[in-house]
């Protein structure tokens, strides 16, 4: 038999044992993203849209296993299955309609420790007077923990100005998750980004968003009015209490003061008119003494003047409509 024949009857025997009817899945590729592993792939050309799909999955040393059995979706989640972070993974899928079945396609394999895509750490950052405090979350494995699988991390913290010729940008490495920036401006808008480095195999996360803060002033009392600007509870229950506390004293202030306050406003004694008038031109300024005089009555008395030698004179006057402003005769 020539070998051209052999090789034409395998060929034909191999292709009668199968069931491949179905064209099979295209671009088929198994990702990880935070240890997560899921298989992907595109509908097979030509075919219609009601096909059902198969996937498995096995690491180094096992055989295959089900993953997803007769799913609609393009995609099939593996994380839930019992996976372990240093594994080597791949997968395969397979279309189904009925009793029809594509071949198998097989994915590239994948480590998930070396392969997988570490998500980007969450930032938030509080502003105090004229610095800034920034808290760095690491982003969340499916299985096991950024830690545990790849020890302590660095961060690299980058901050700018956020205006728009400002193009300066500081990067500081720590490991802290928490780290002031206490180099700013007061009263200014600052962004930060922060990028995450493993400790062992140095891998770096996605960048984190780019978050944004204002500063207030120097001072404590810069960044008090800032926050009672934003309506913080416990400031206006500050507020009010000193309020309070200034009435009660200003009441306290009145009670014990109300005499001379009185007198400073109600002064009892009112010399009577023709005195006032006549009292710049006398060489004595205390009048002693004087009688009260009924509001609206002009009637002029006996008065004893004290002279500065000592004496005591007597003077006459009478109301003098005439001349009111005469000086009185000594
Ligand atoms: C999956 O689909 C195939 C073909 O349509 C069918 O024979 C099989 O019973 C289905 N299995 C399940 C668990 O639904
Ligand atoms: C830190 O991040 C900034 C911007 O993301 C980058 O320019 C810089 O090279 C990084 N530095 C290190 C040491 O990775």
């Amino acid at each position: 038999m020539p070998p051209s024949l052999t090789a034409l009857i395998l060929l034909c025997s191999a292709f009668s044992g199968s069931t491949a009817t179905l064209g099979s899945p295209n671009n088929v590729r198994l990702s990880s993203y935070n240890m997560n592993l899921v298989l992907r792939w595109d509908r097979p050309e030509g075919e219609a849209s009601d096909l059902l799909y198969t996937a498995e999955y096995k690491n180094q040393i096992s055989s295959y296993k089900t993953g997803c059995l007769n799913i609609s979706a393009l995609e099939c989640d593996f994380t839930p299955l019992h996976l372990s972070v240093y594994g080597r993974y791949m997968g395969r899928v397979q279309a189904v309609r009925g009793a029809e079945s594509s071949a198998w396609v097989e994915s590239s394999p994948l480590t998930l420790d070396r392969d997988t895509v570490i998500g980007p750490p969450s930032v938030s950052l509080v502003s105090n007077g004229a610095t800034v405090e920034v808290s760095i979350k690491d982003p969340m494995f499916q299985i096991s923990d950024l830690r545990n699988v790849y020890g302590e991390p660095d961060y690299n913290v980058t901050h700018w100005k956020s205006s728009r010729n400002e193009t300066a940008r500081k990067s500081q490495i720590t490991q802290q998750t928490r780290l002031v920036l206490d180099d700013l401006d007061a009263w200014s808008r600052y962004c930060v980004q922060v990028q995450l480095k493993t400790g062992i195999d140095s891998r770096t996360s996605l960048p984190s968003n780019v978050t944004c803060q204002s500063t207030a002033g120097a001072g404590s009392t810069g960044s008090w009015l800032l926050s009672a600007g934003h309506g913080a509870p416990w400031l206006a229950a500050v507020l009010v209490l000193v309020g309070v506390s200034l009435a009660v004293a200003l009441v306290v202030v009145v009670v014990r003061k109300r005499k001379s306050i009185s007198r400073f406003l109600f002064p009892k004694d009112t010399l009577p008119q023709c005195l006032k008038e006549s009292l710049p031109a006398l060489p004595v300024s205390t009048p002693h003494p004087v009688k009260e005089l009924h509001p609206g009555e002009e009637l002029c008395d006996q008065v004893l003047l004290v002279t500065g030698g000592g004496g005591v004179e007597e003077e006459e006057t009478q109301p003098d409509a005439g001349d009111a402003s005469a000086p009185l005769r000594s």
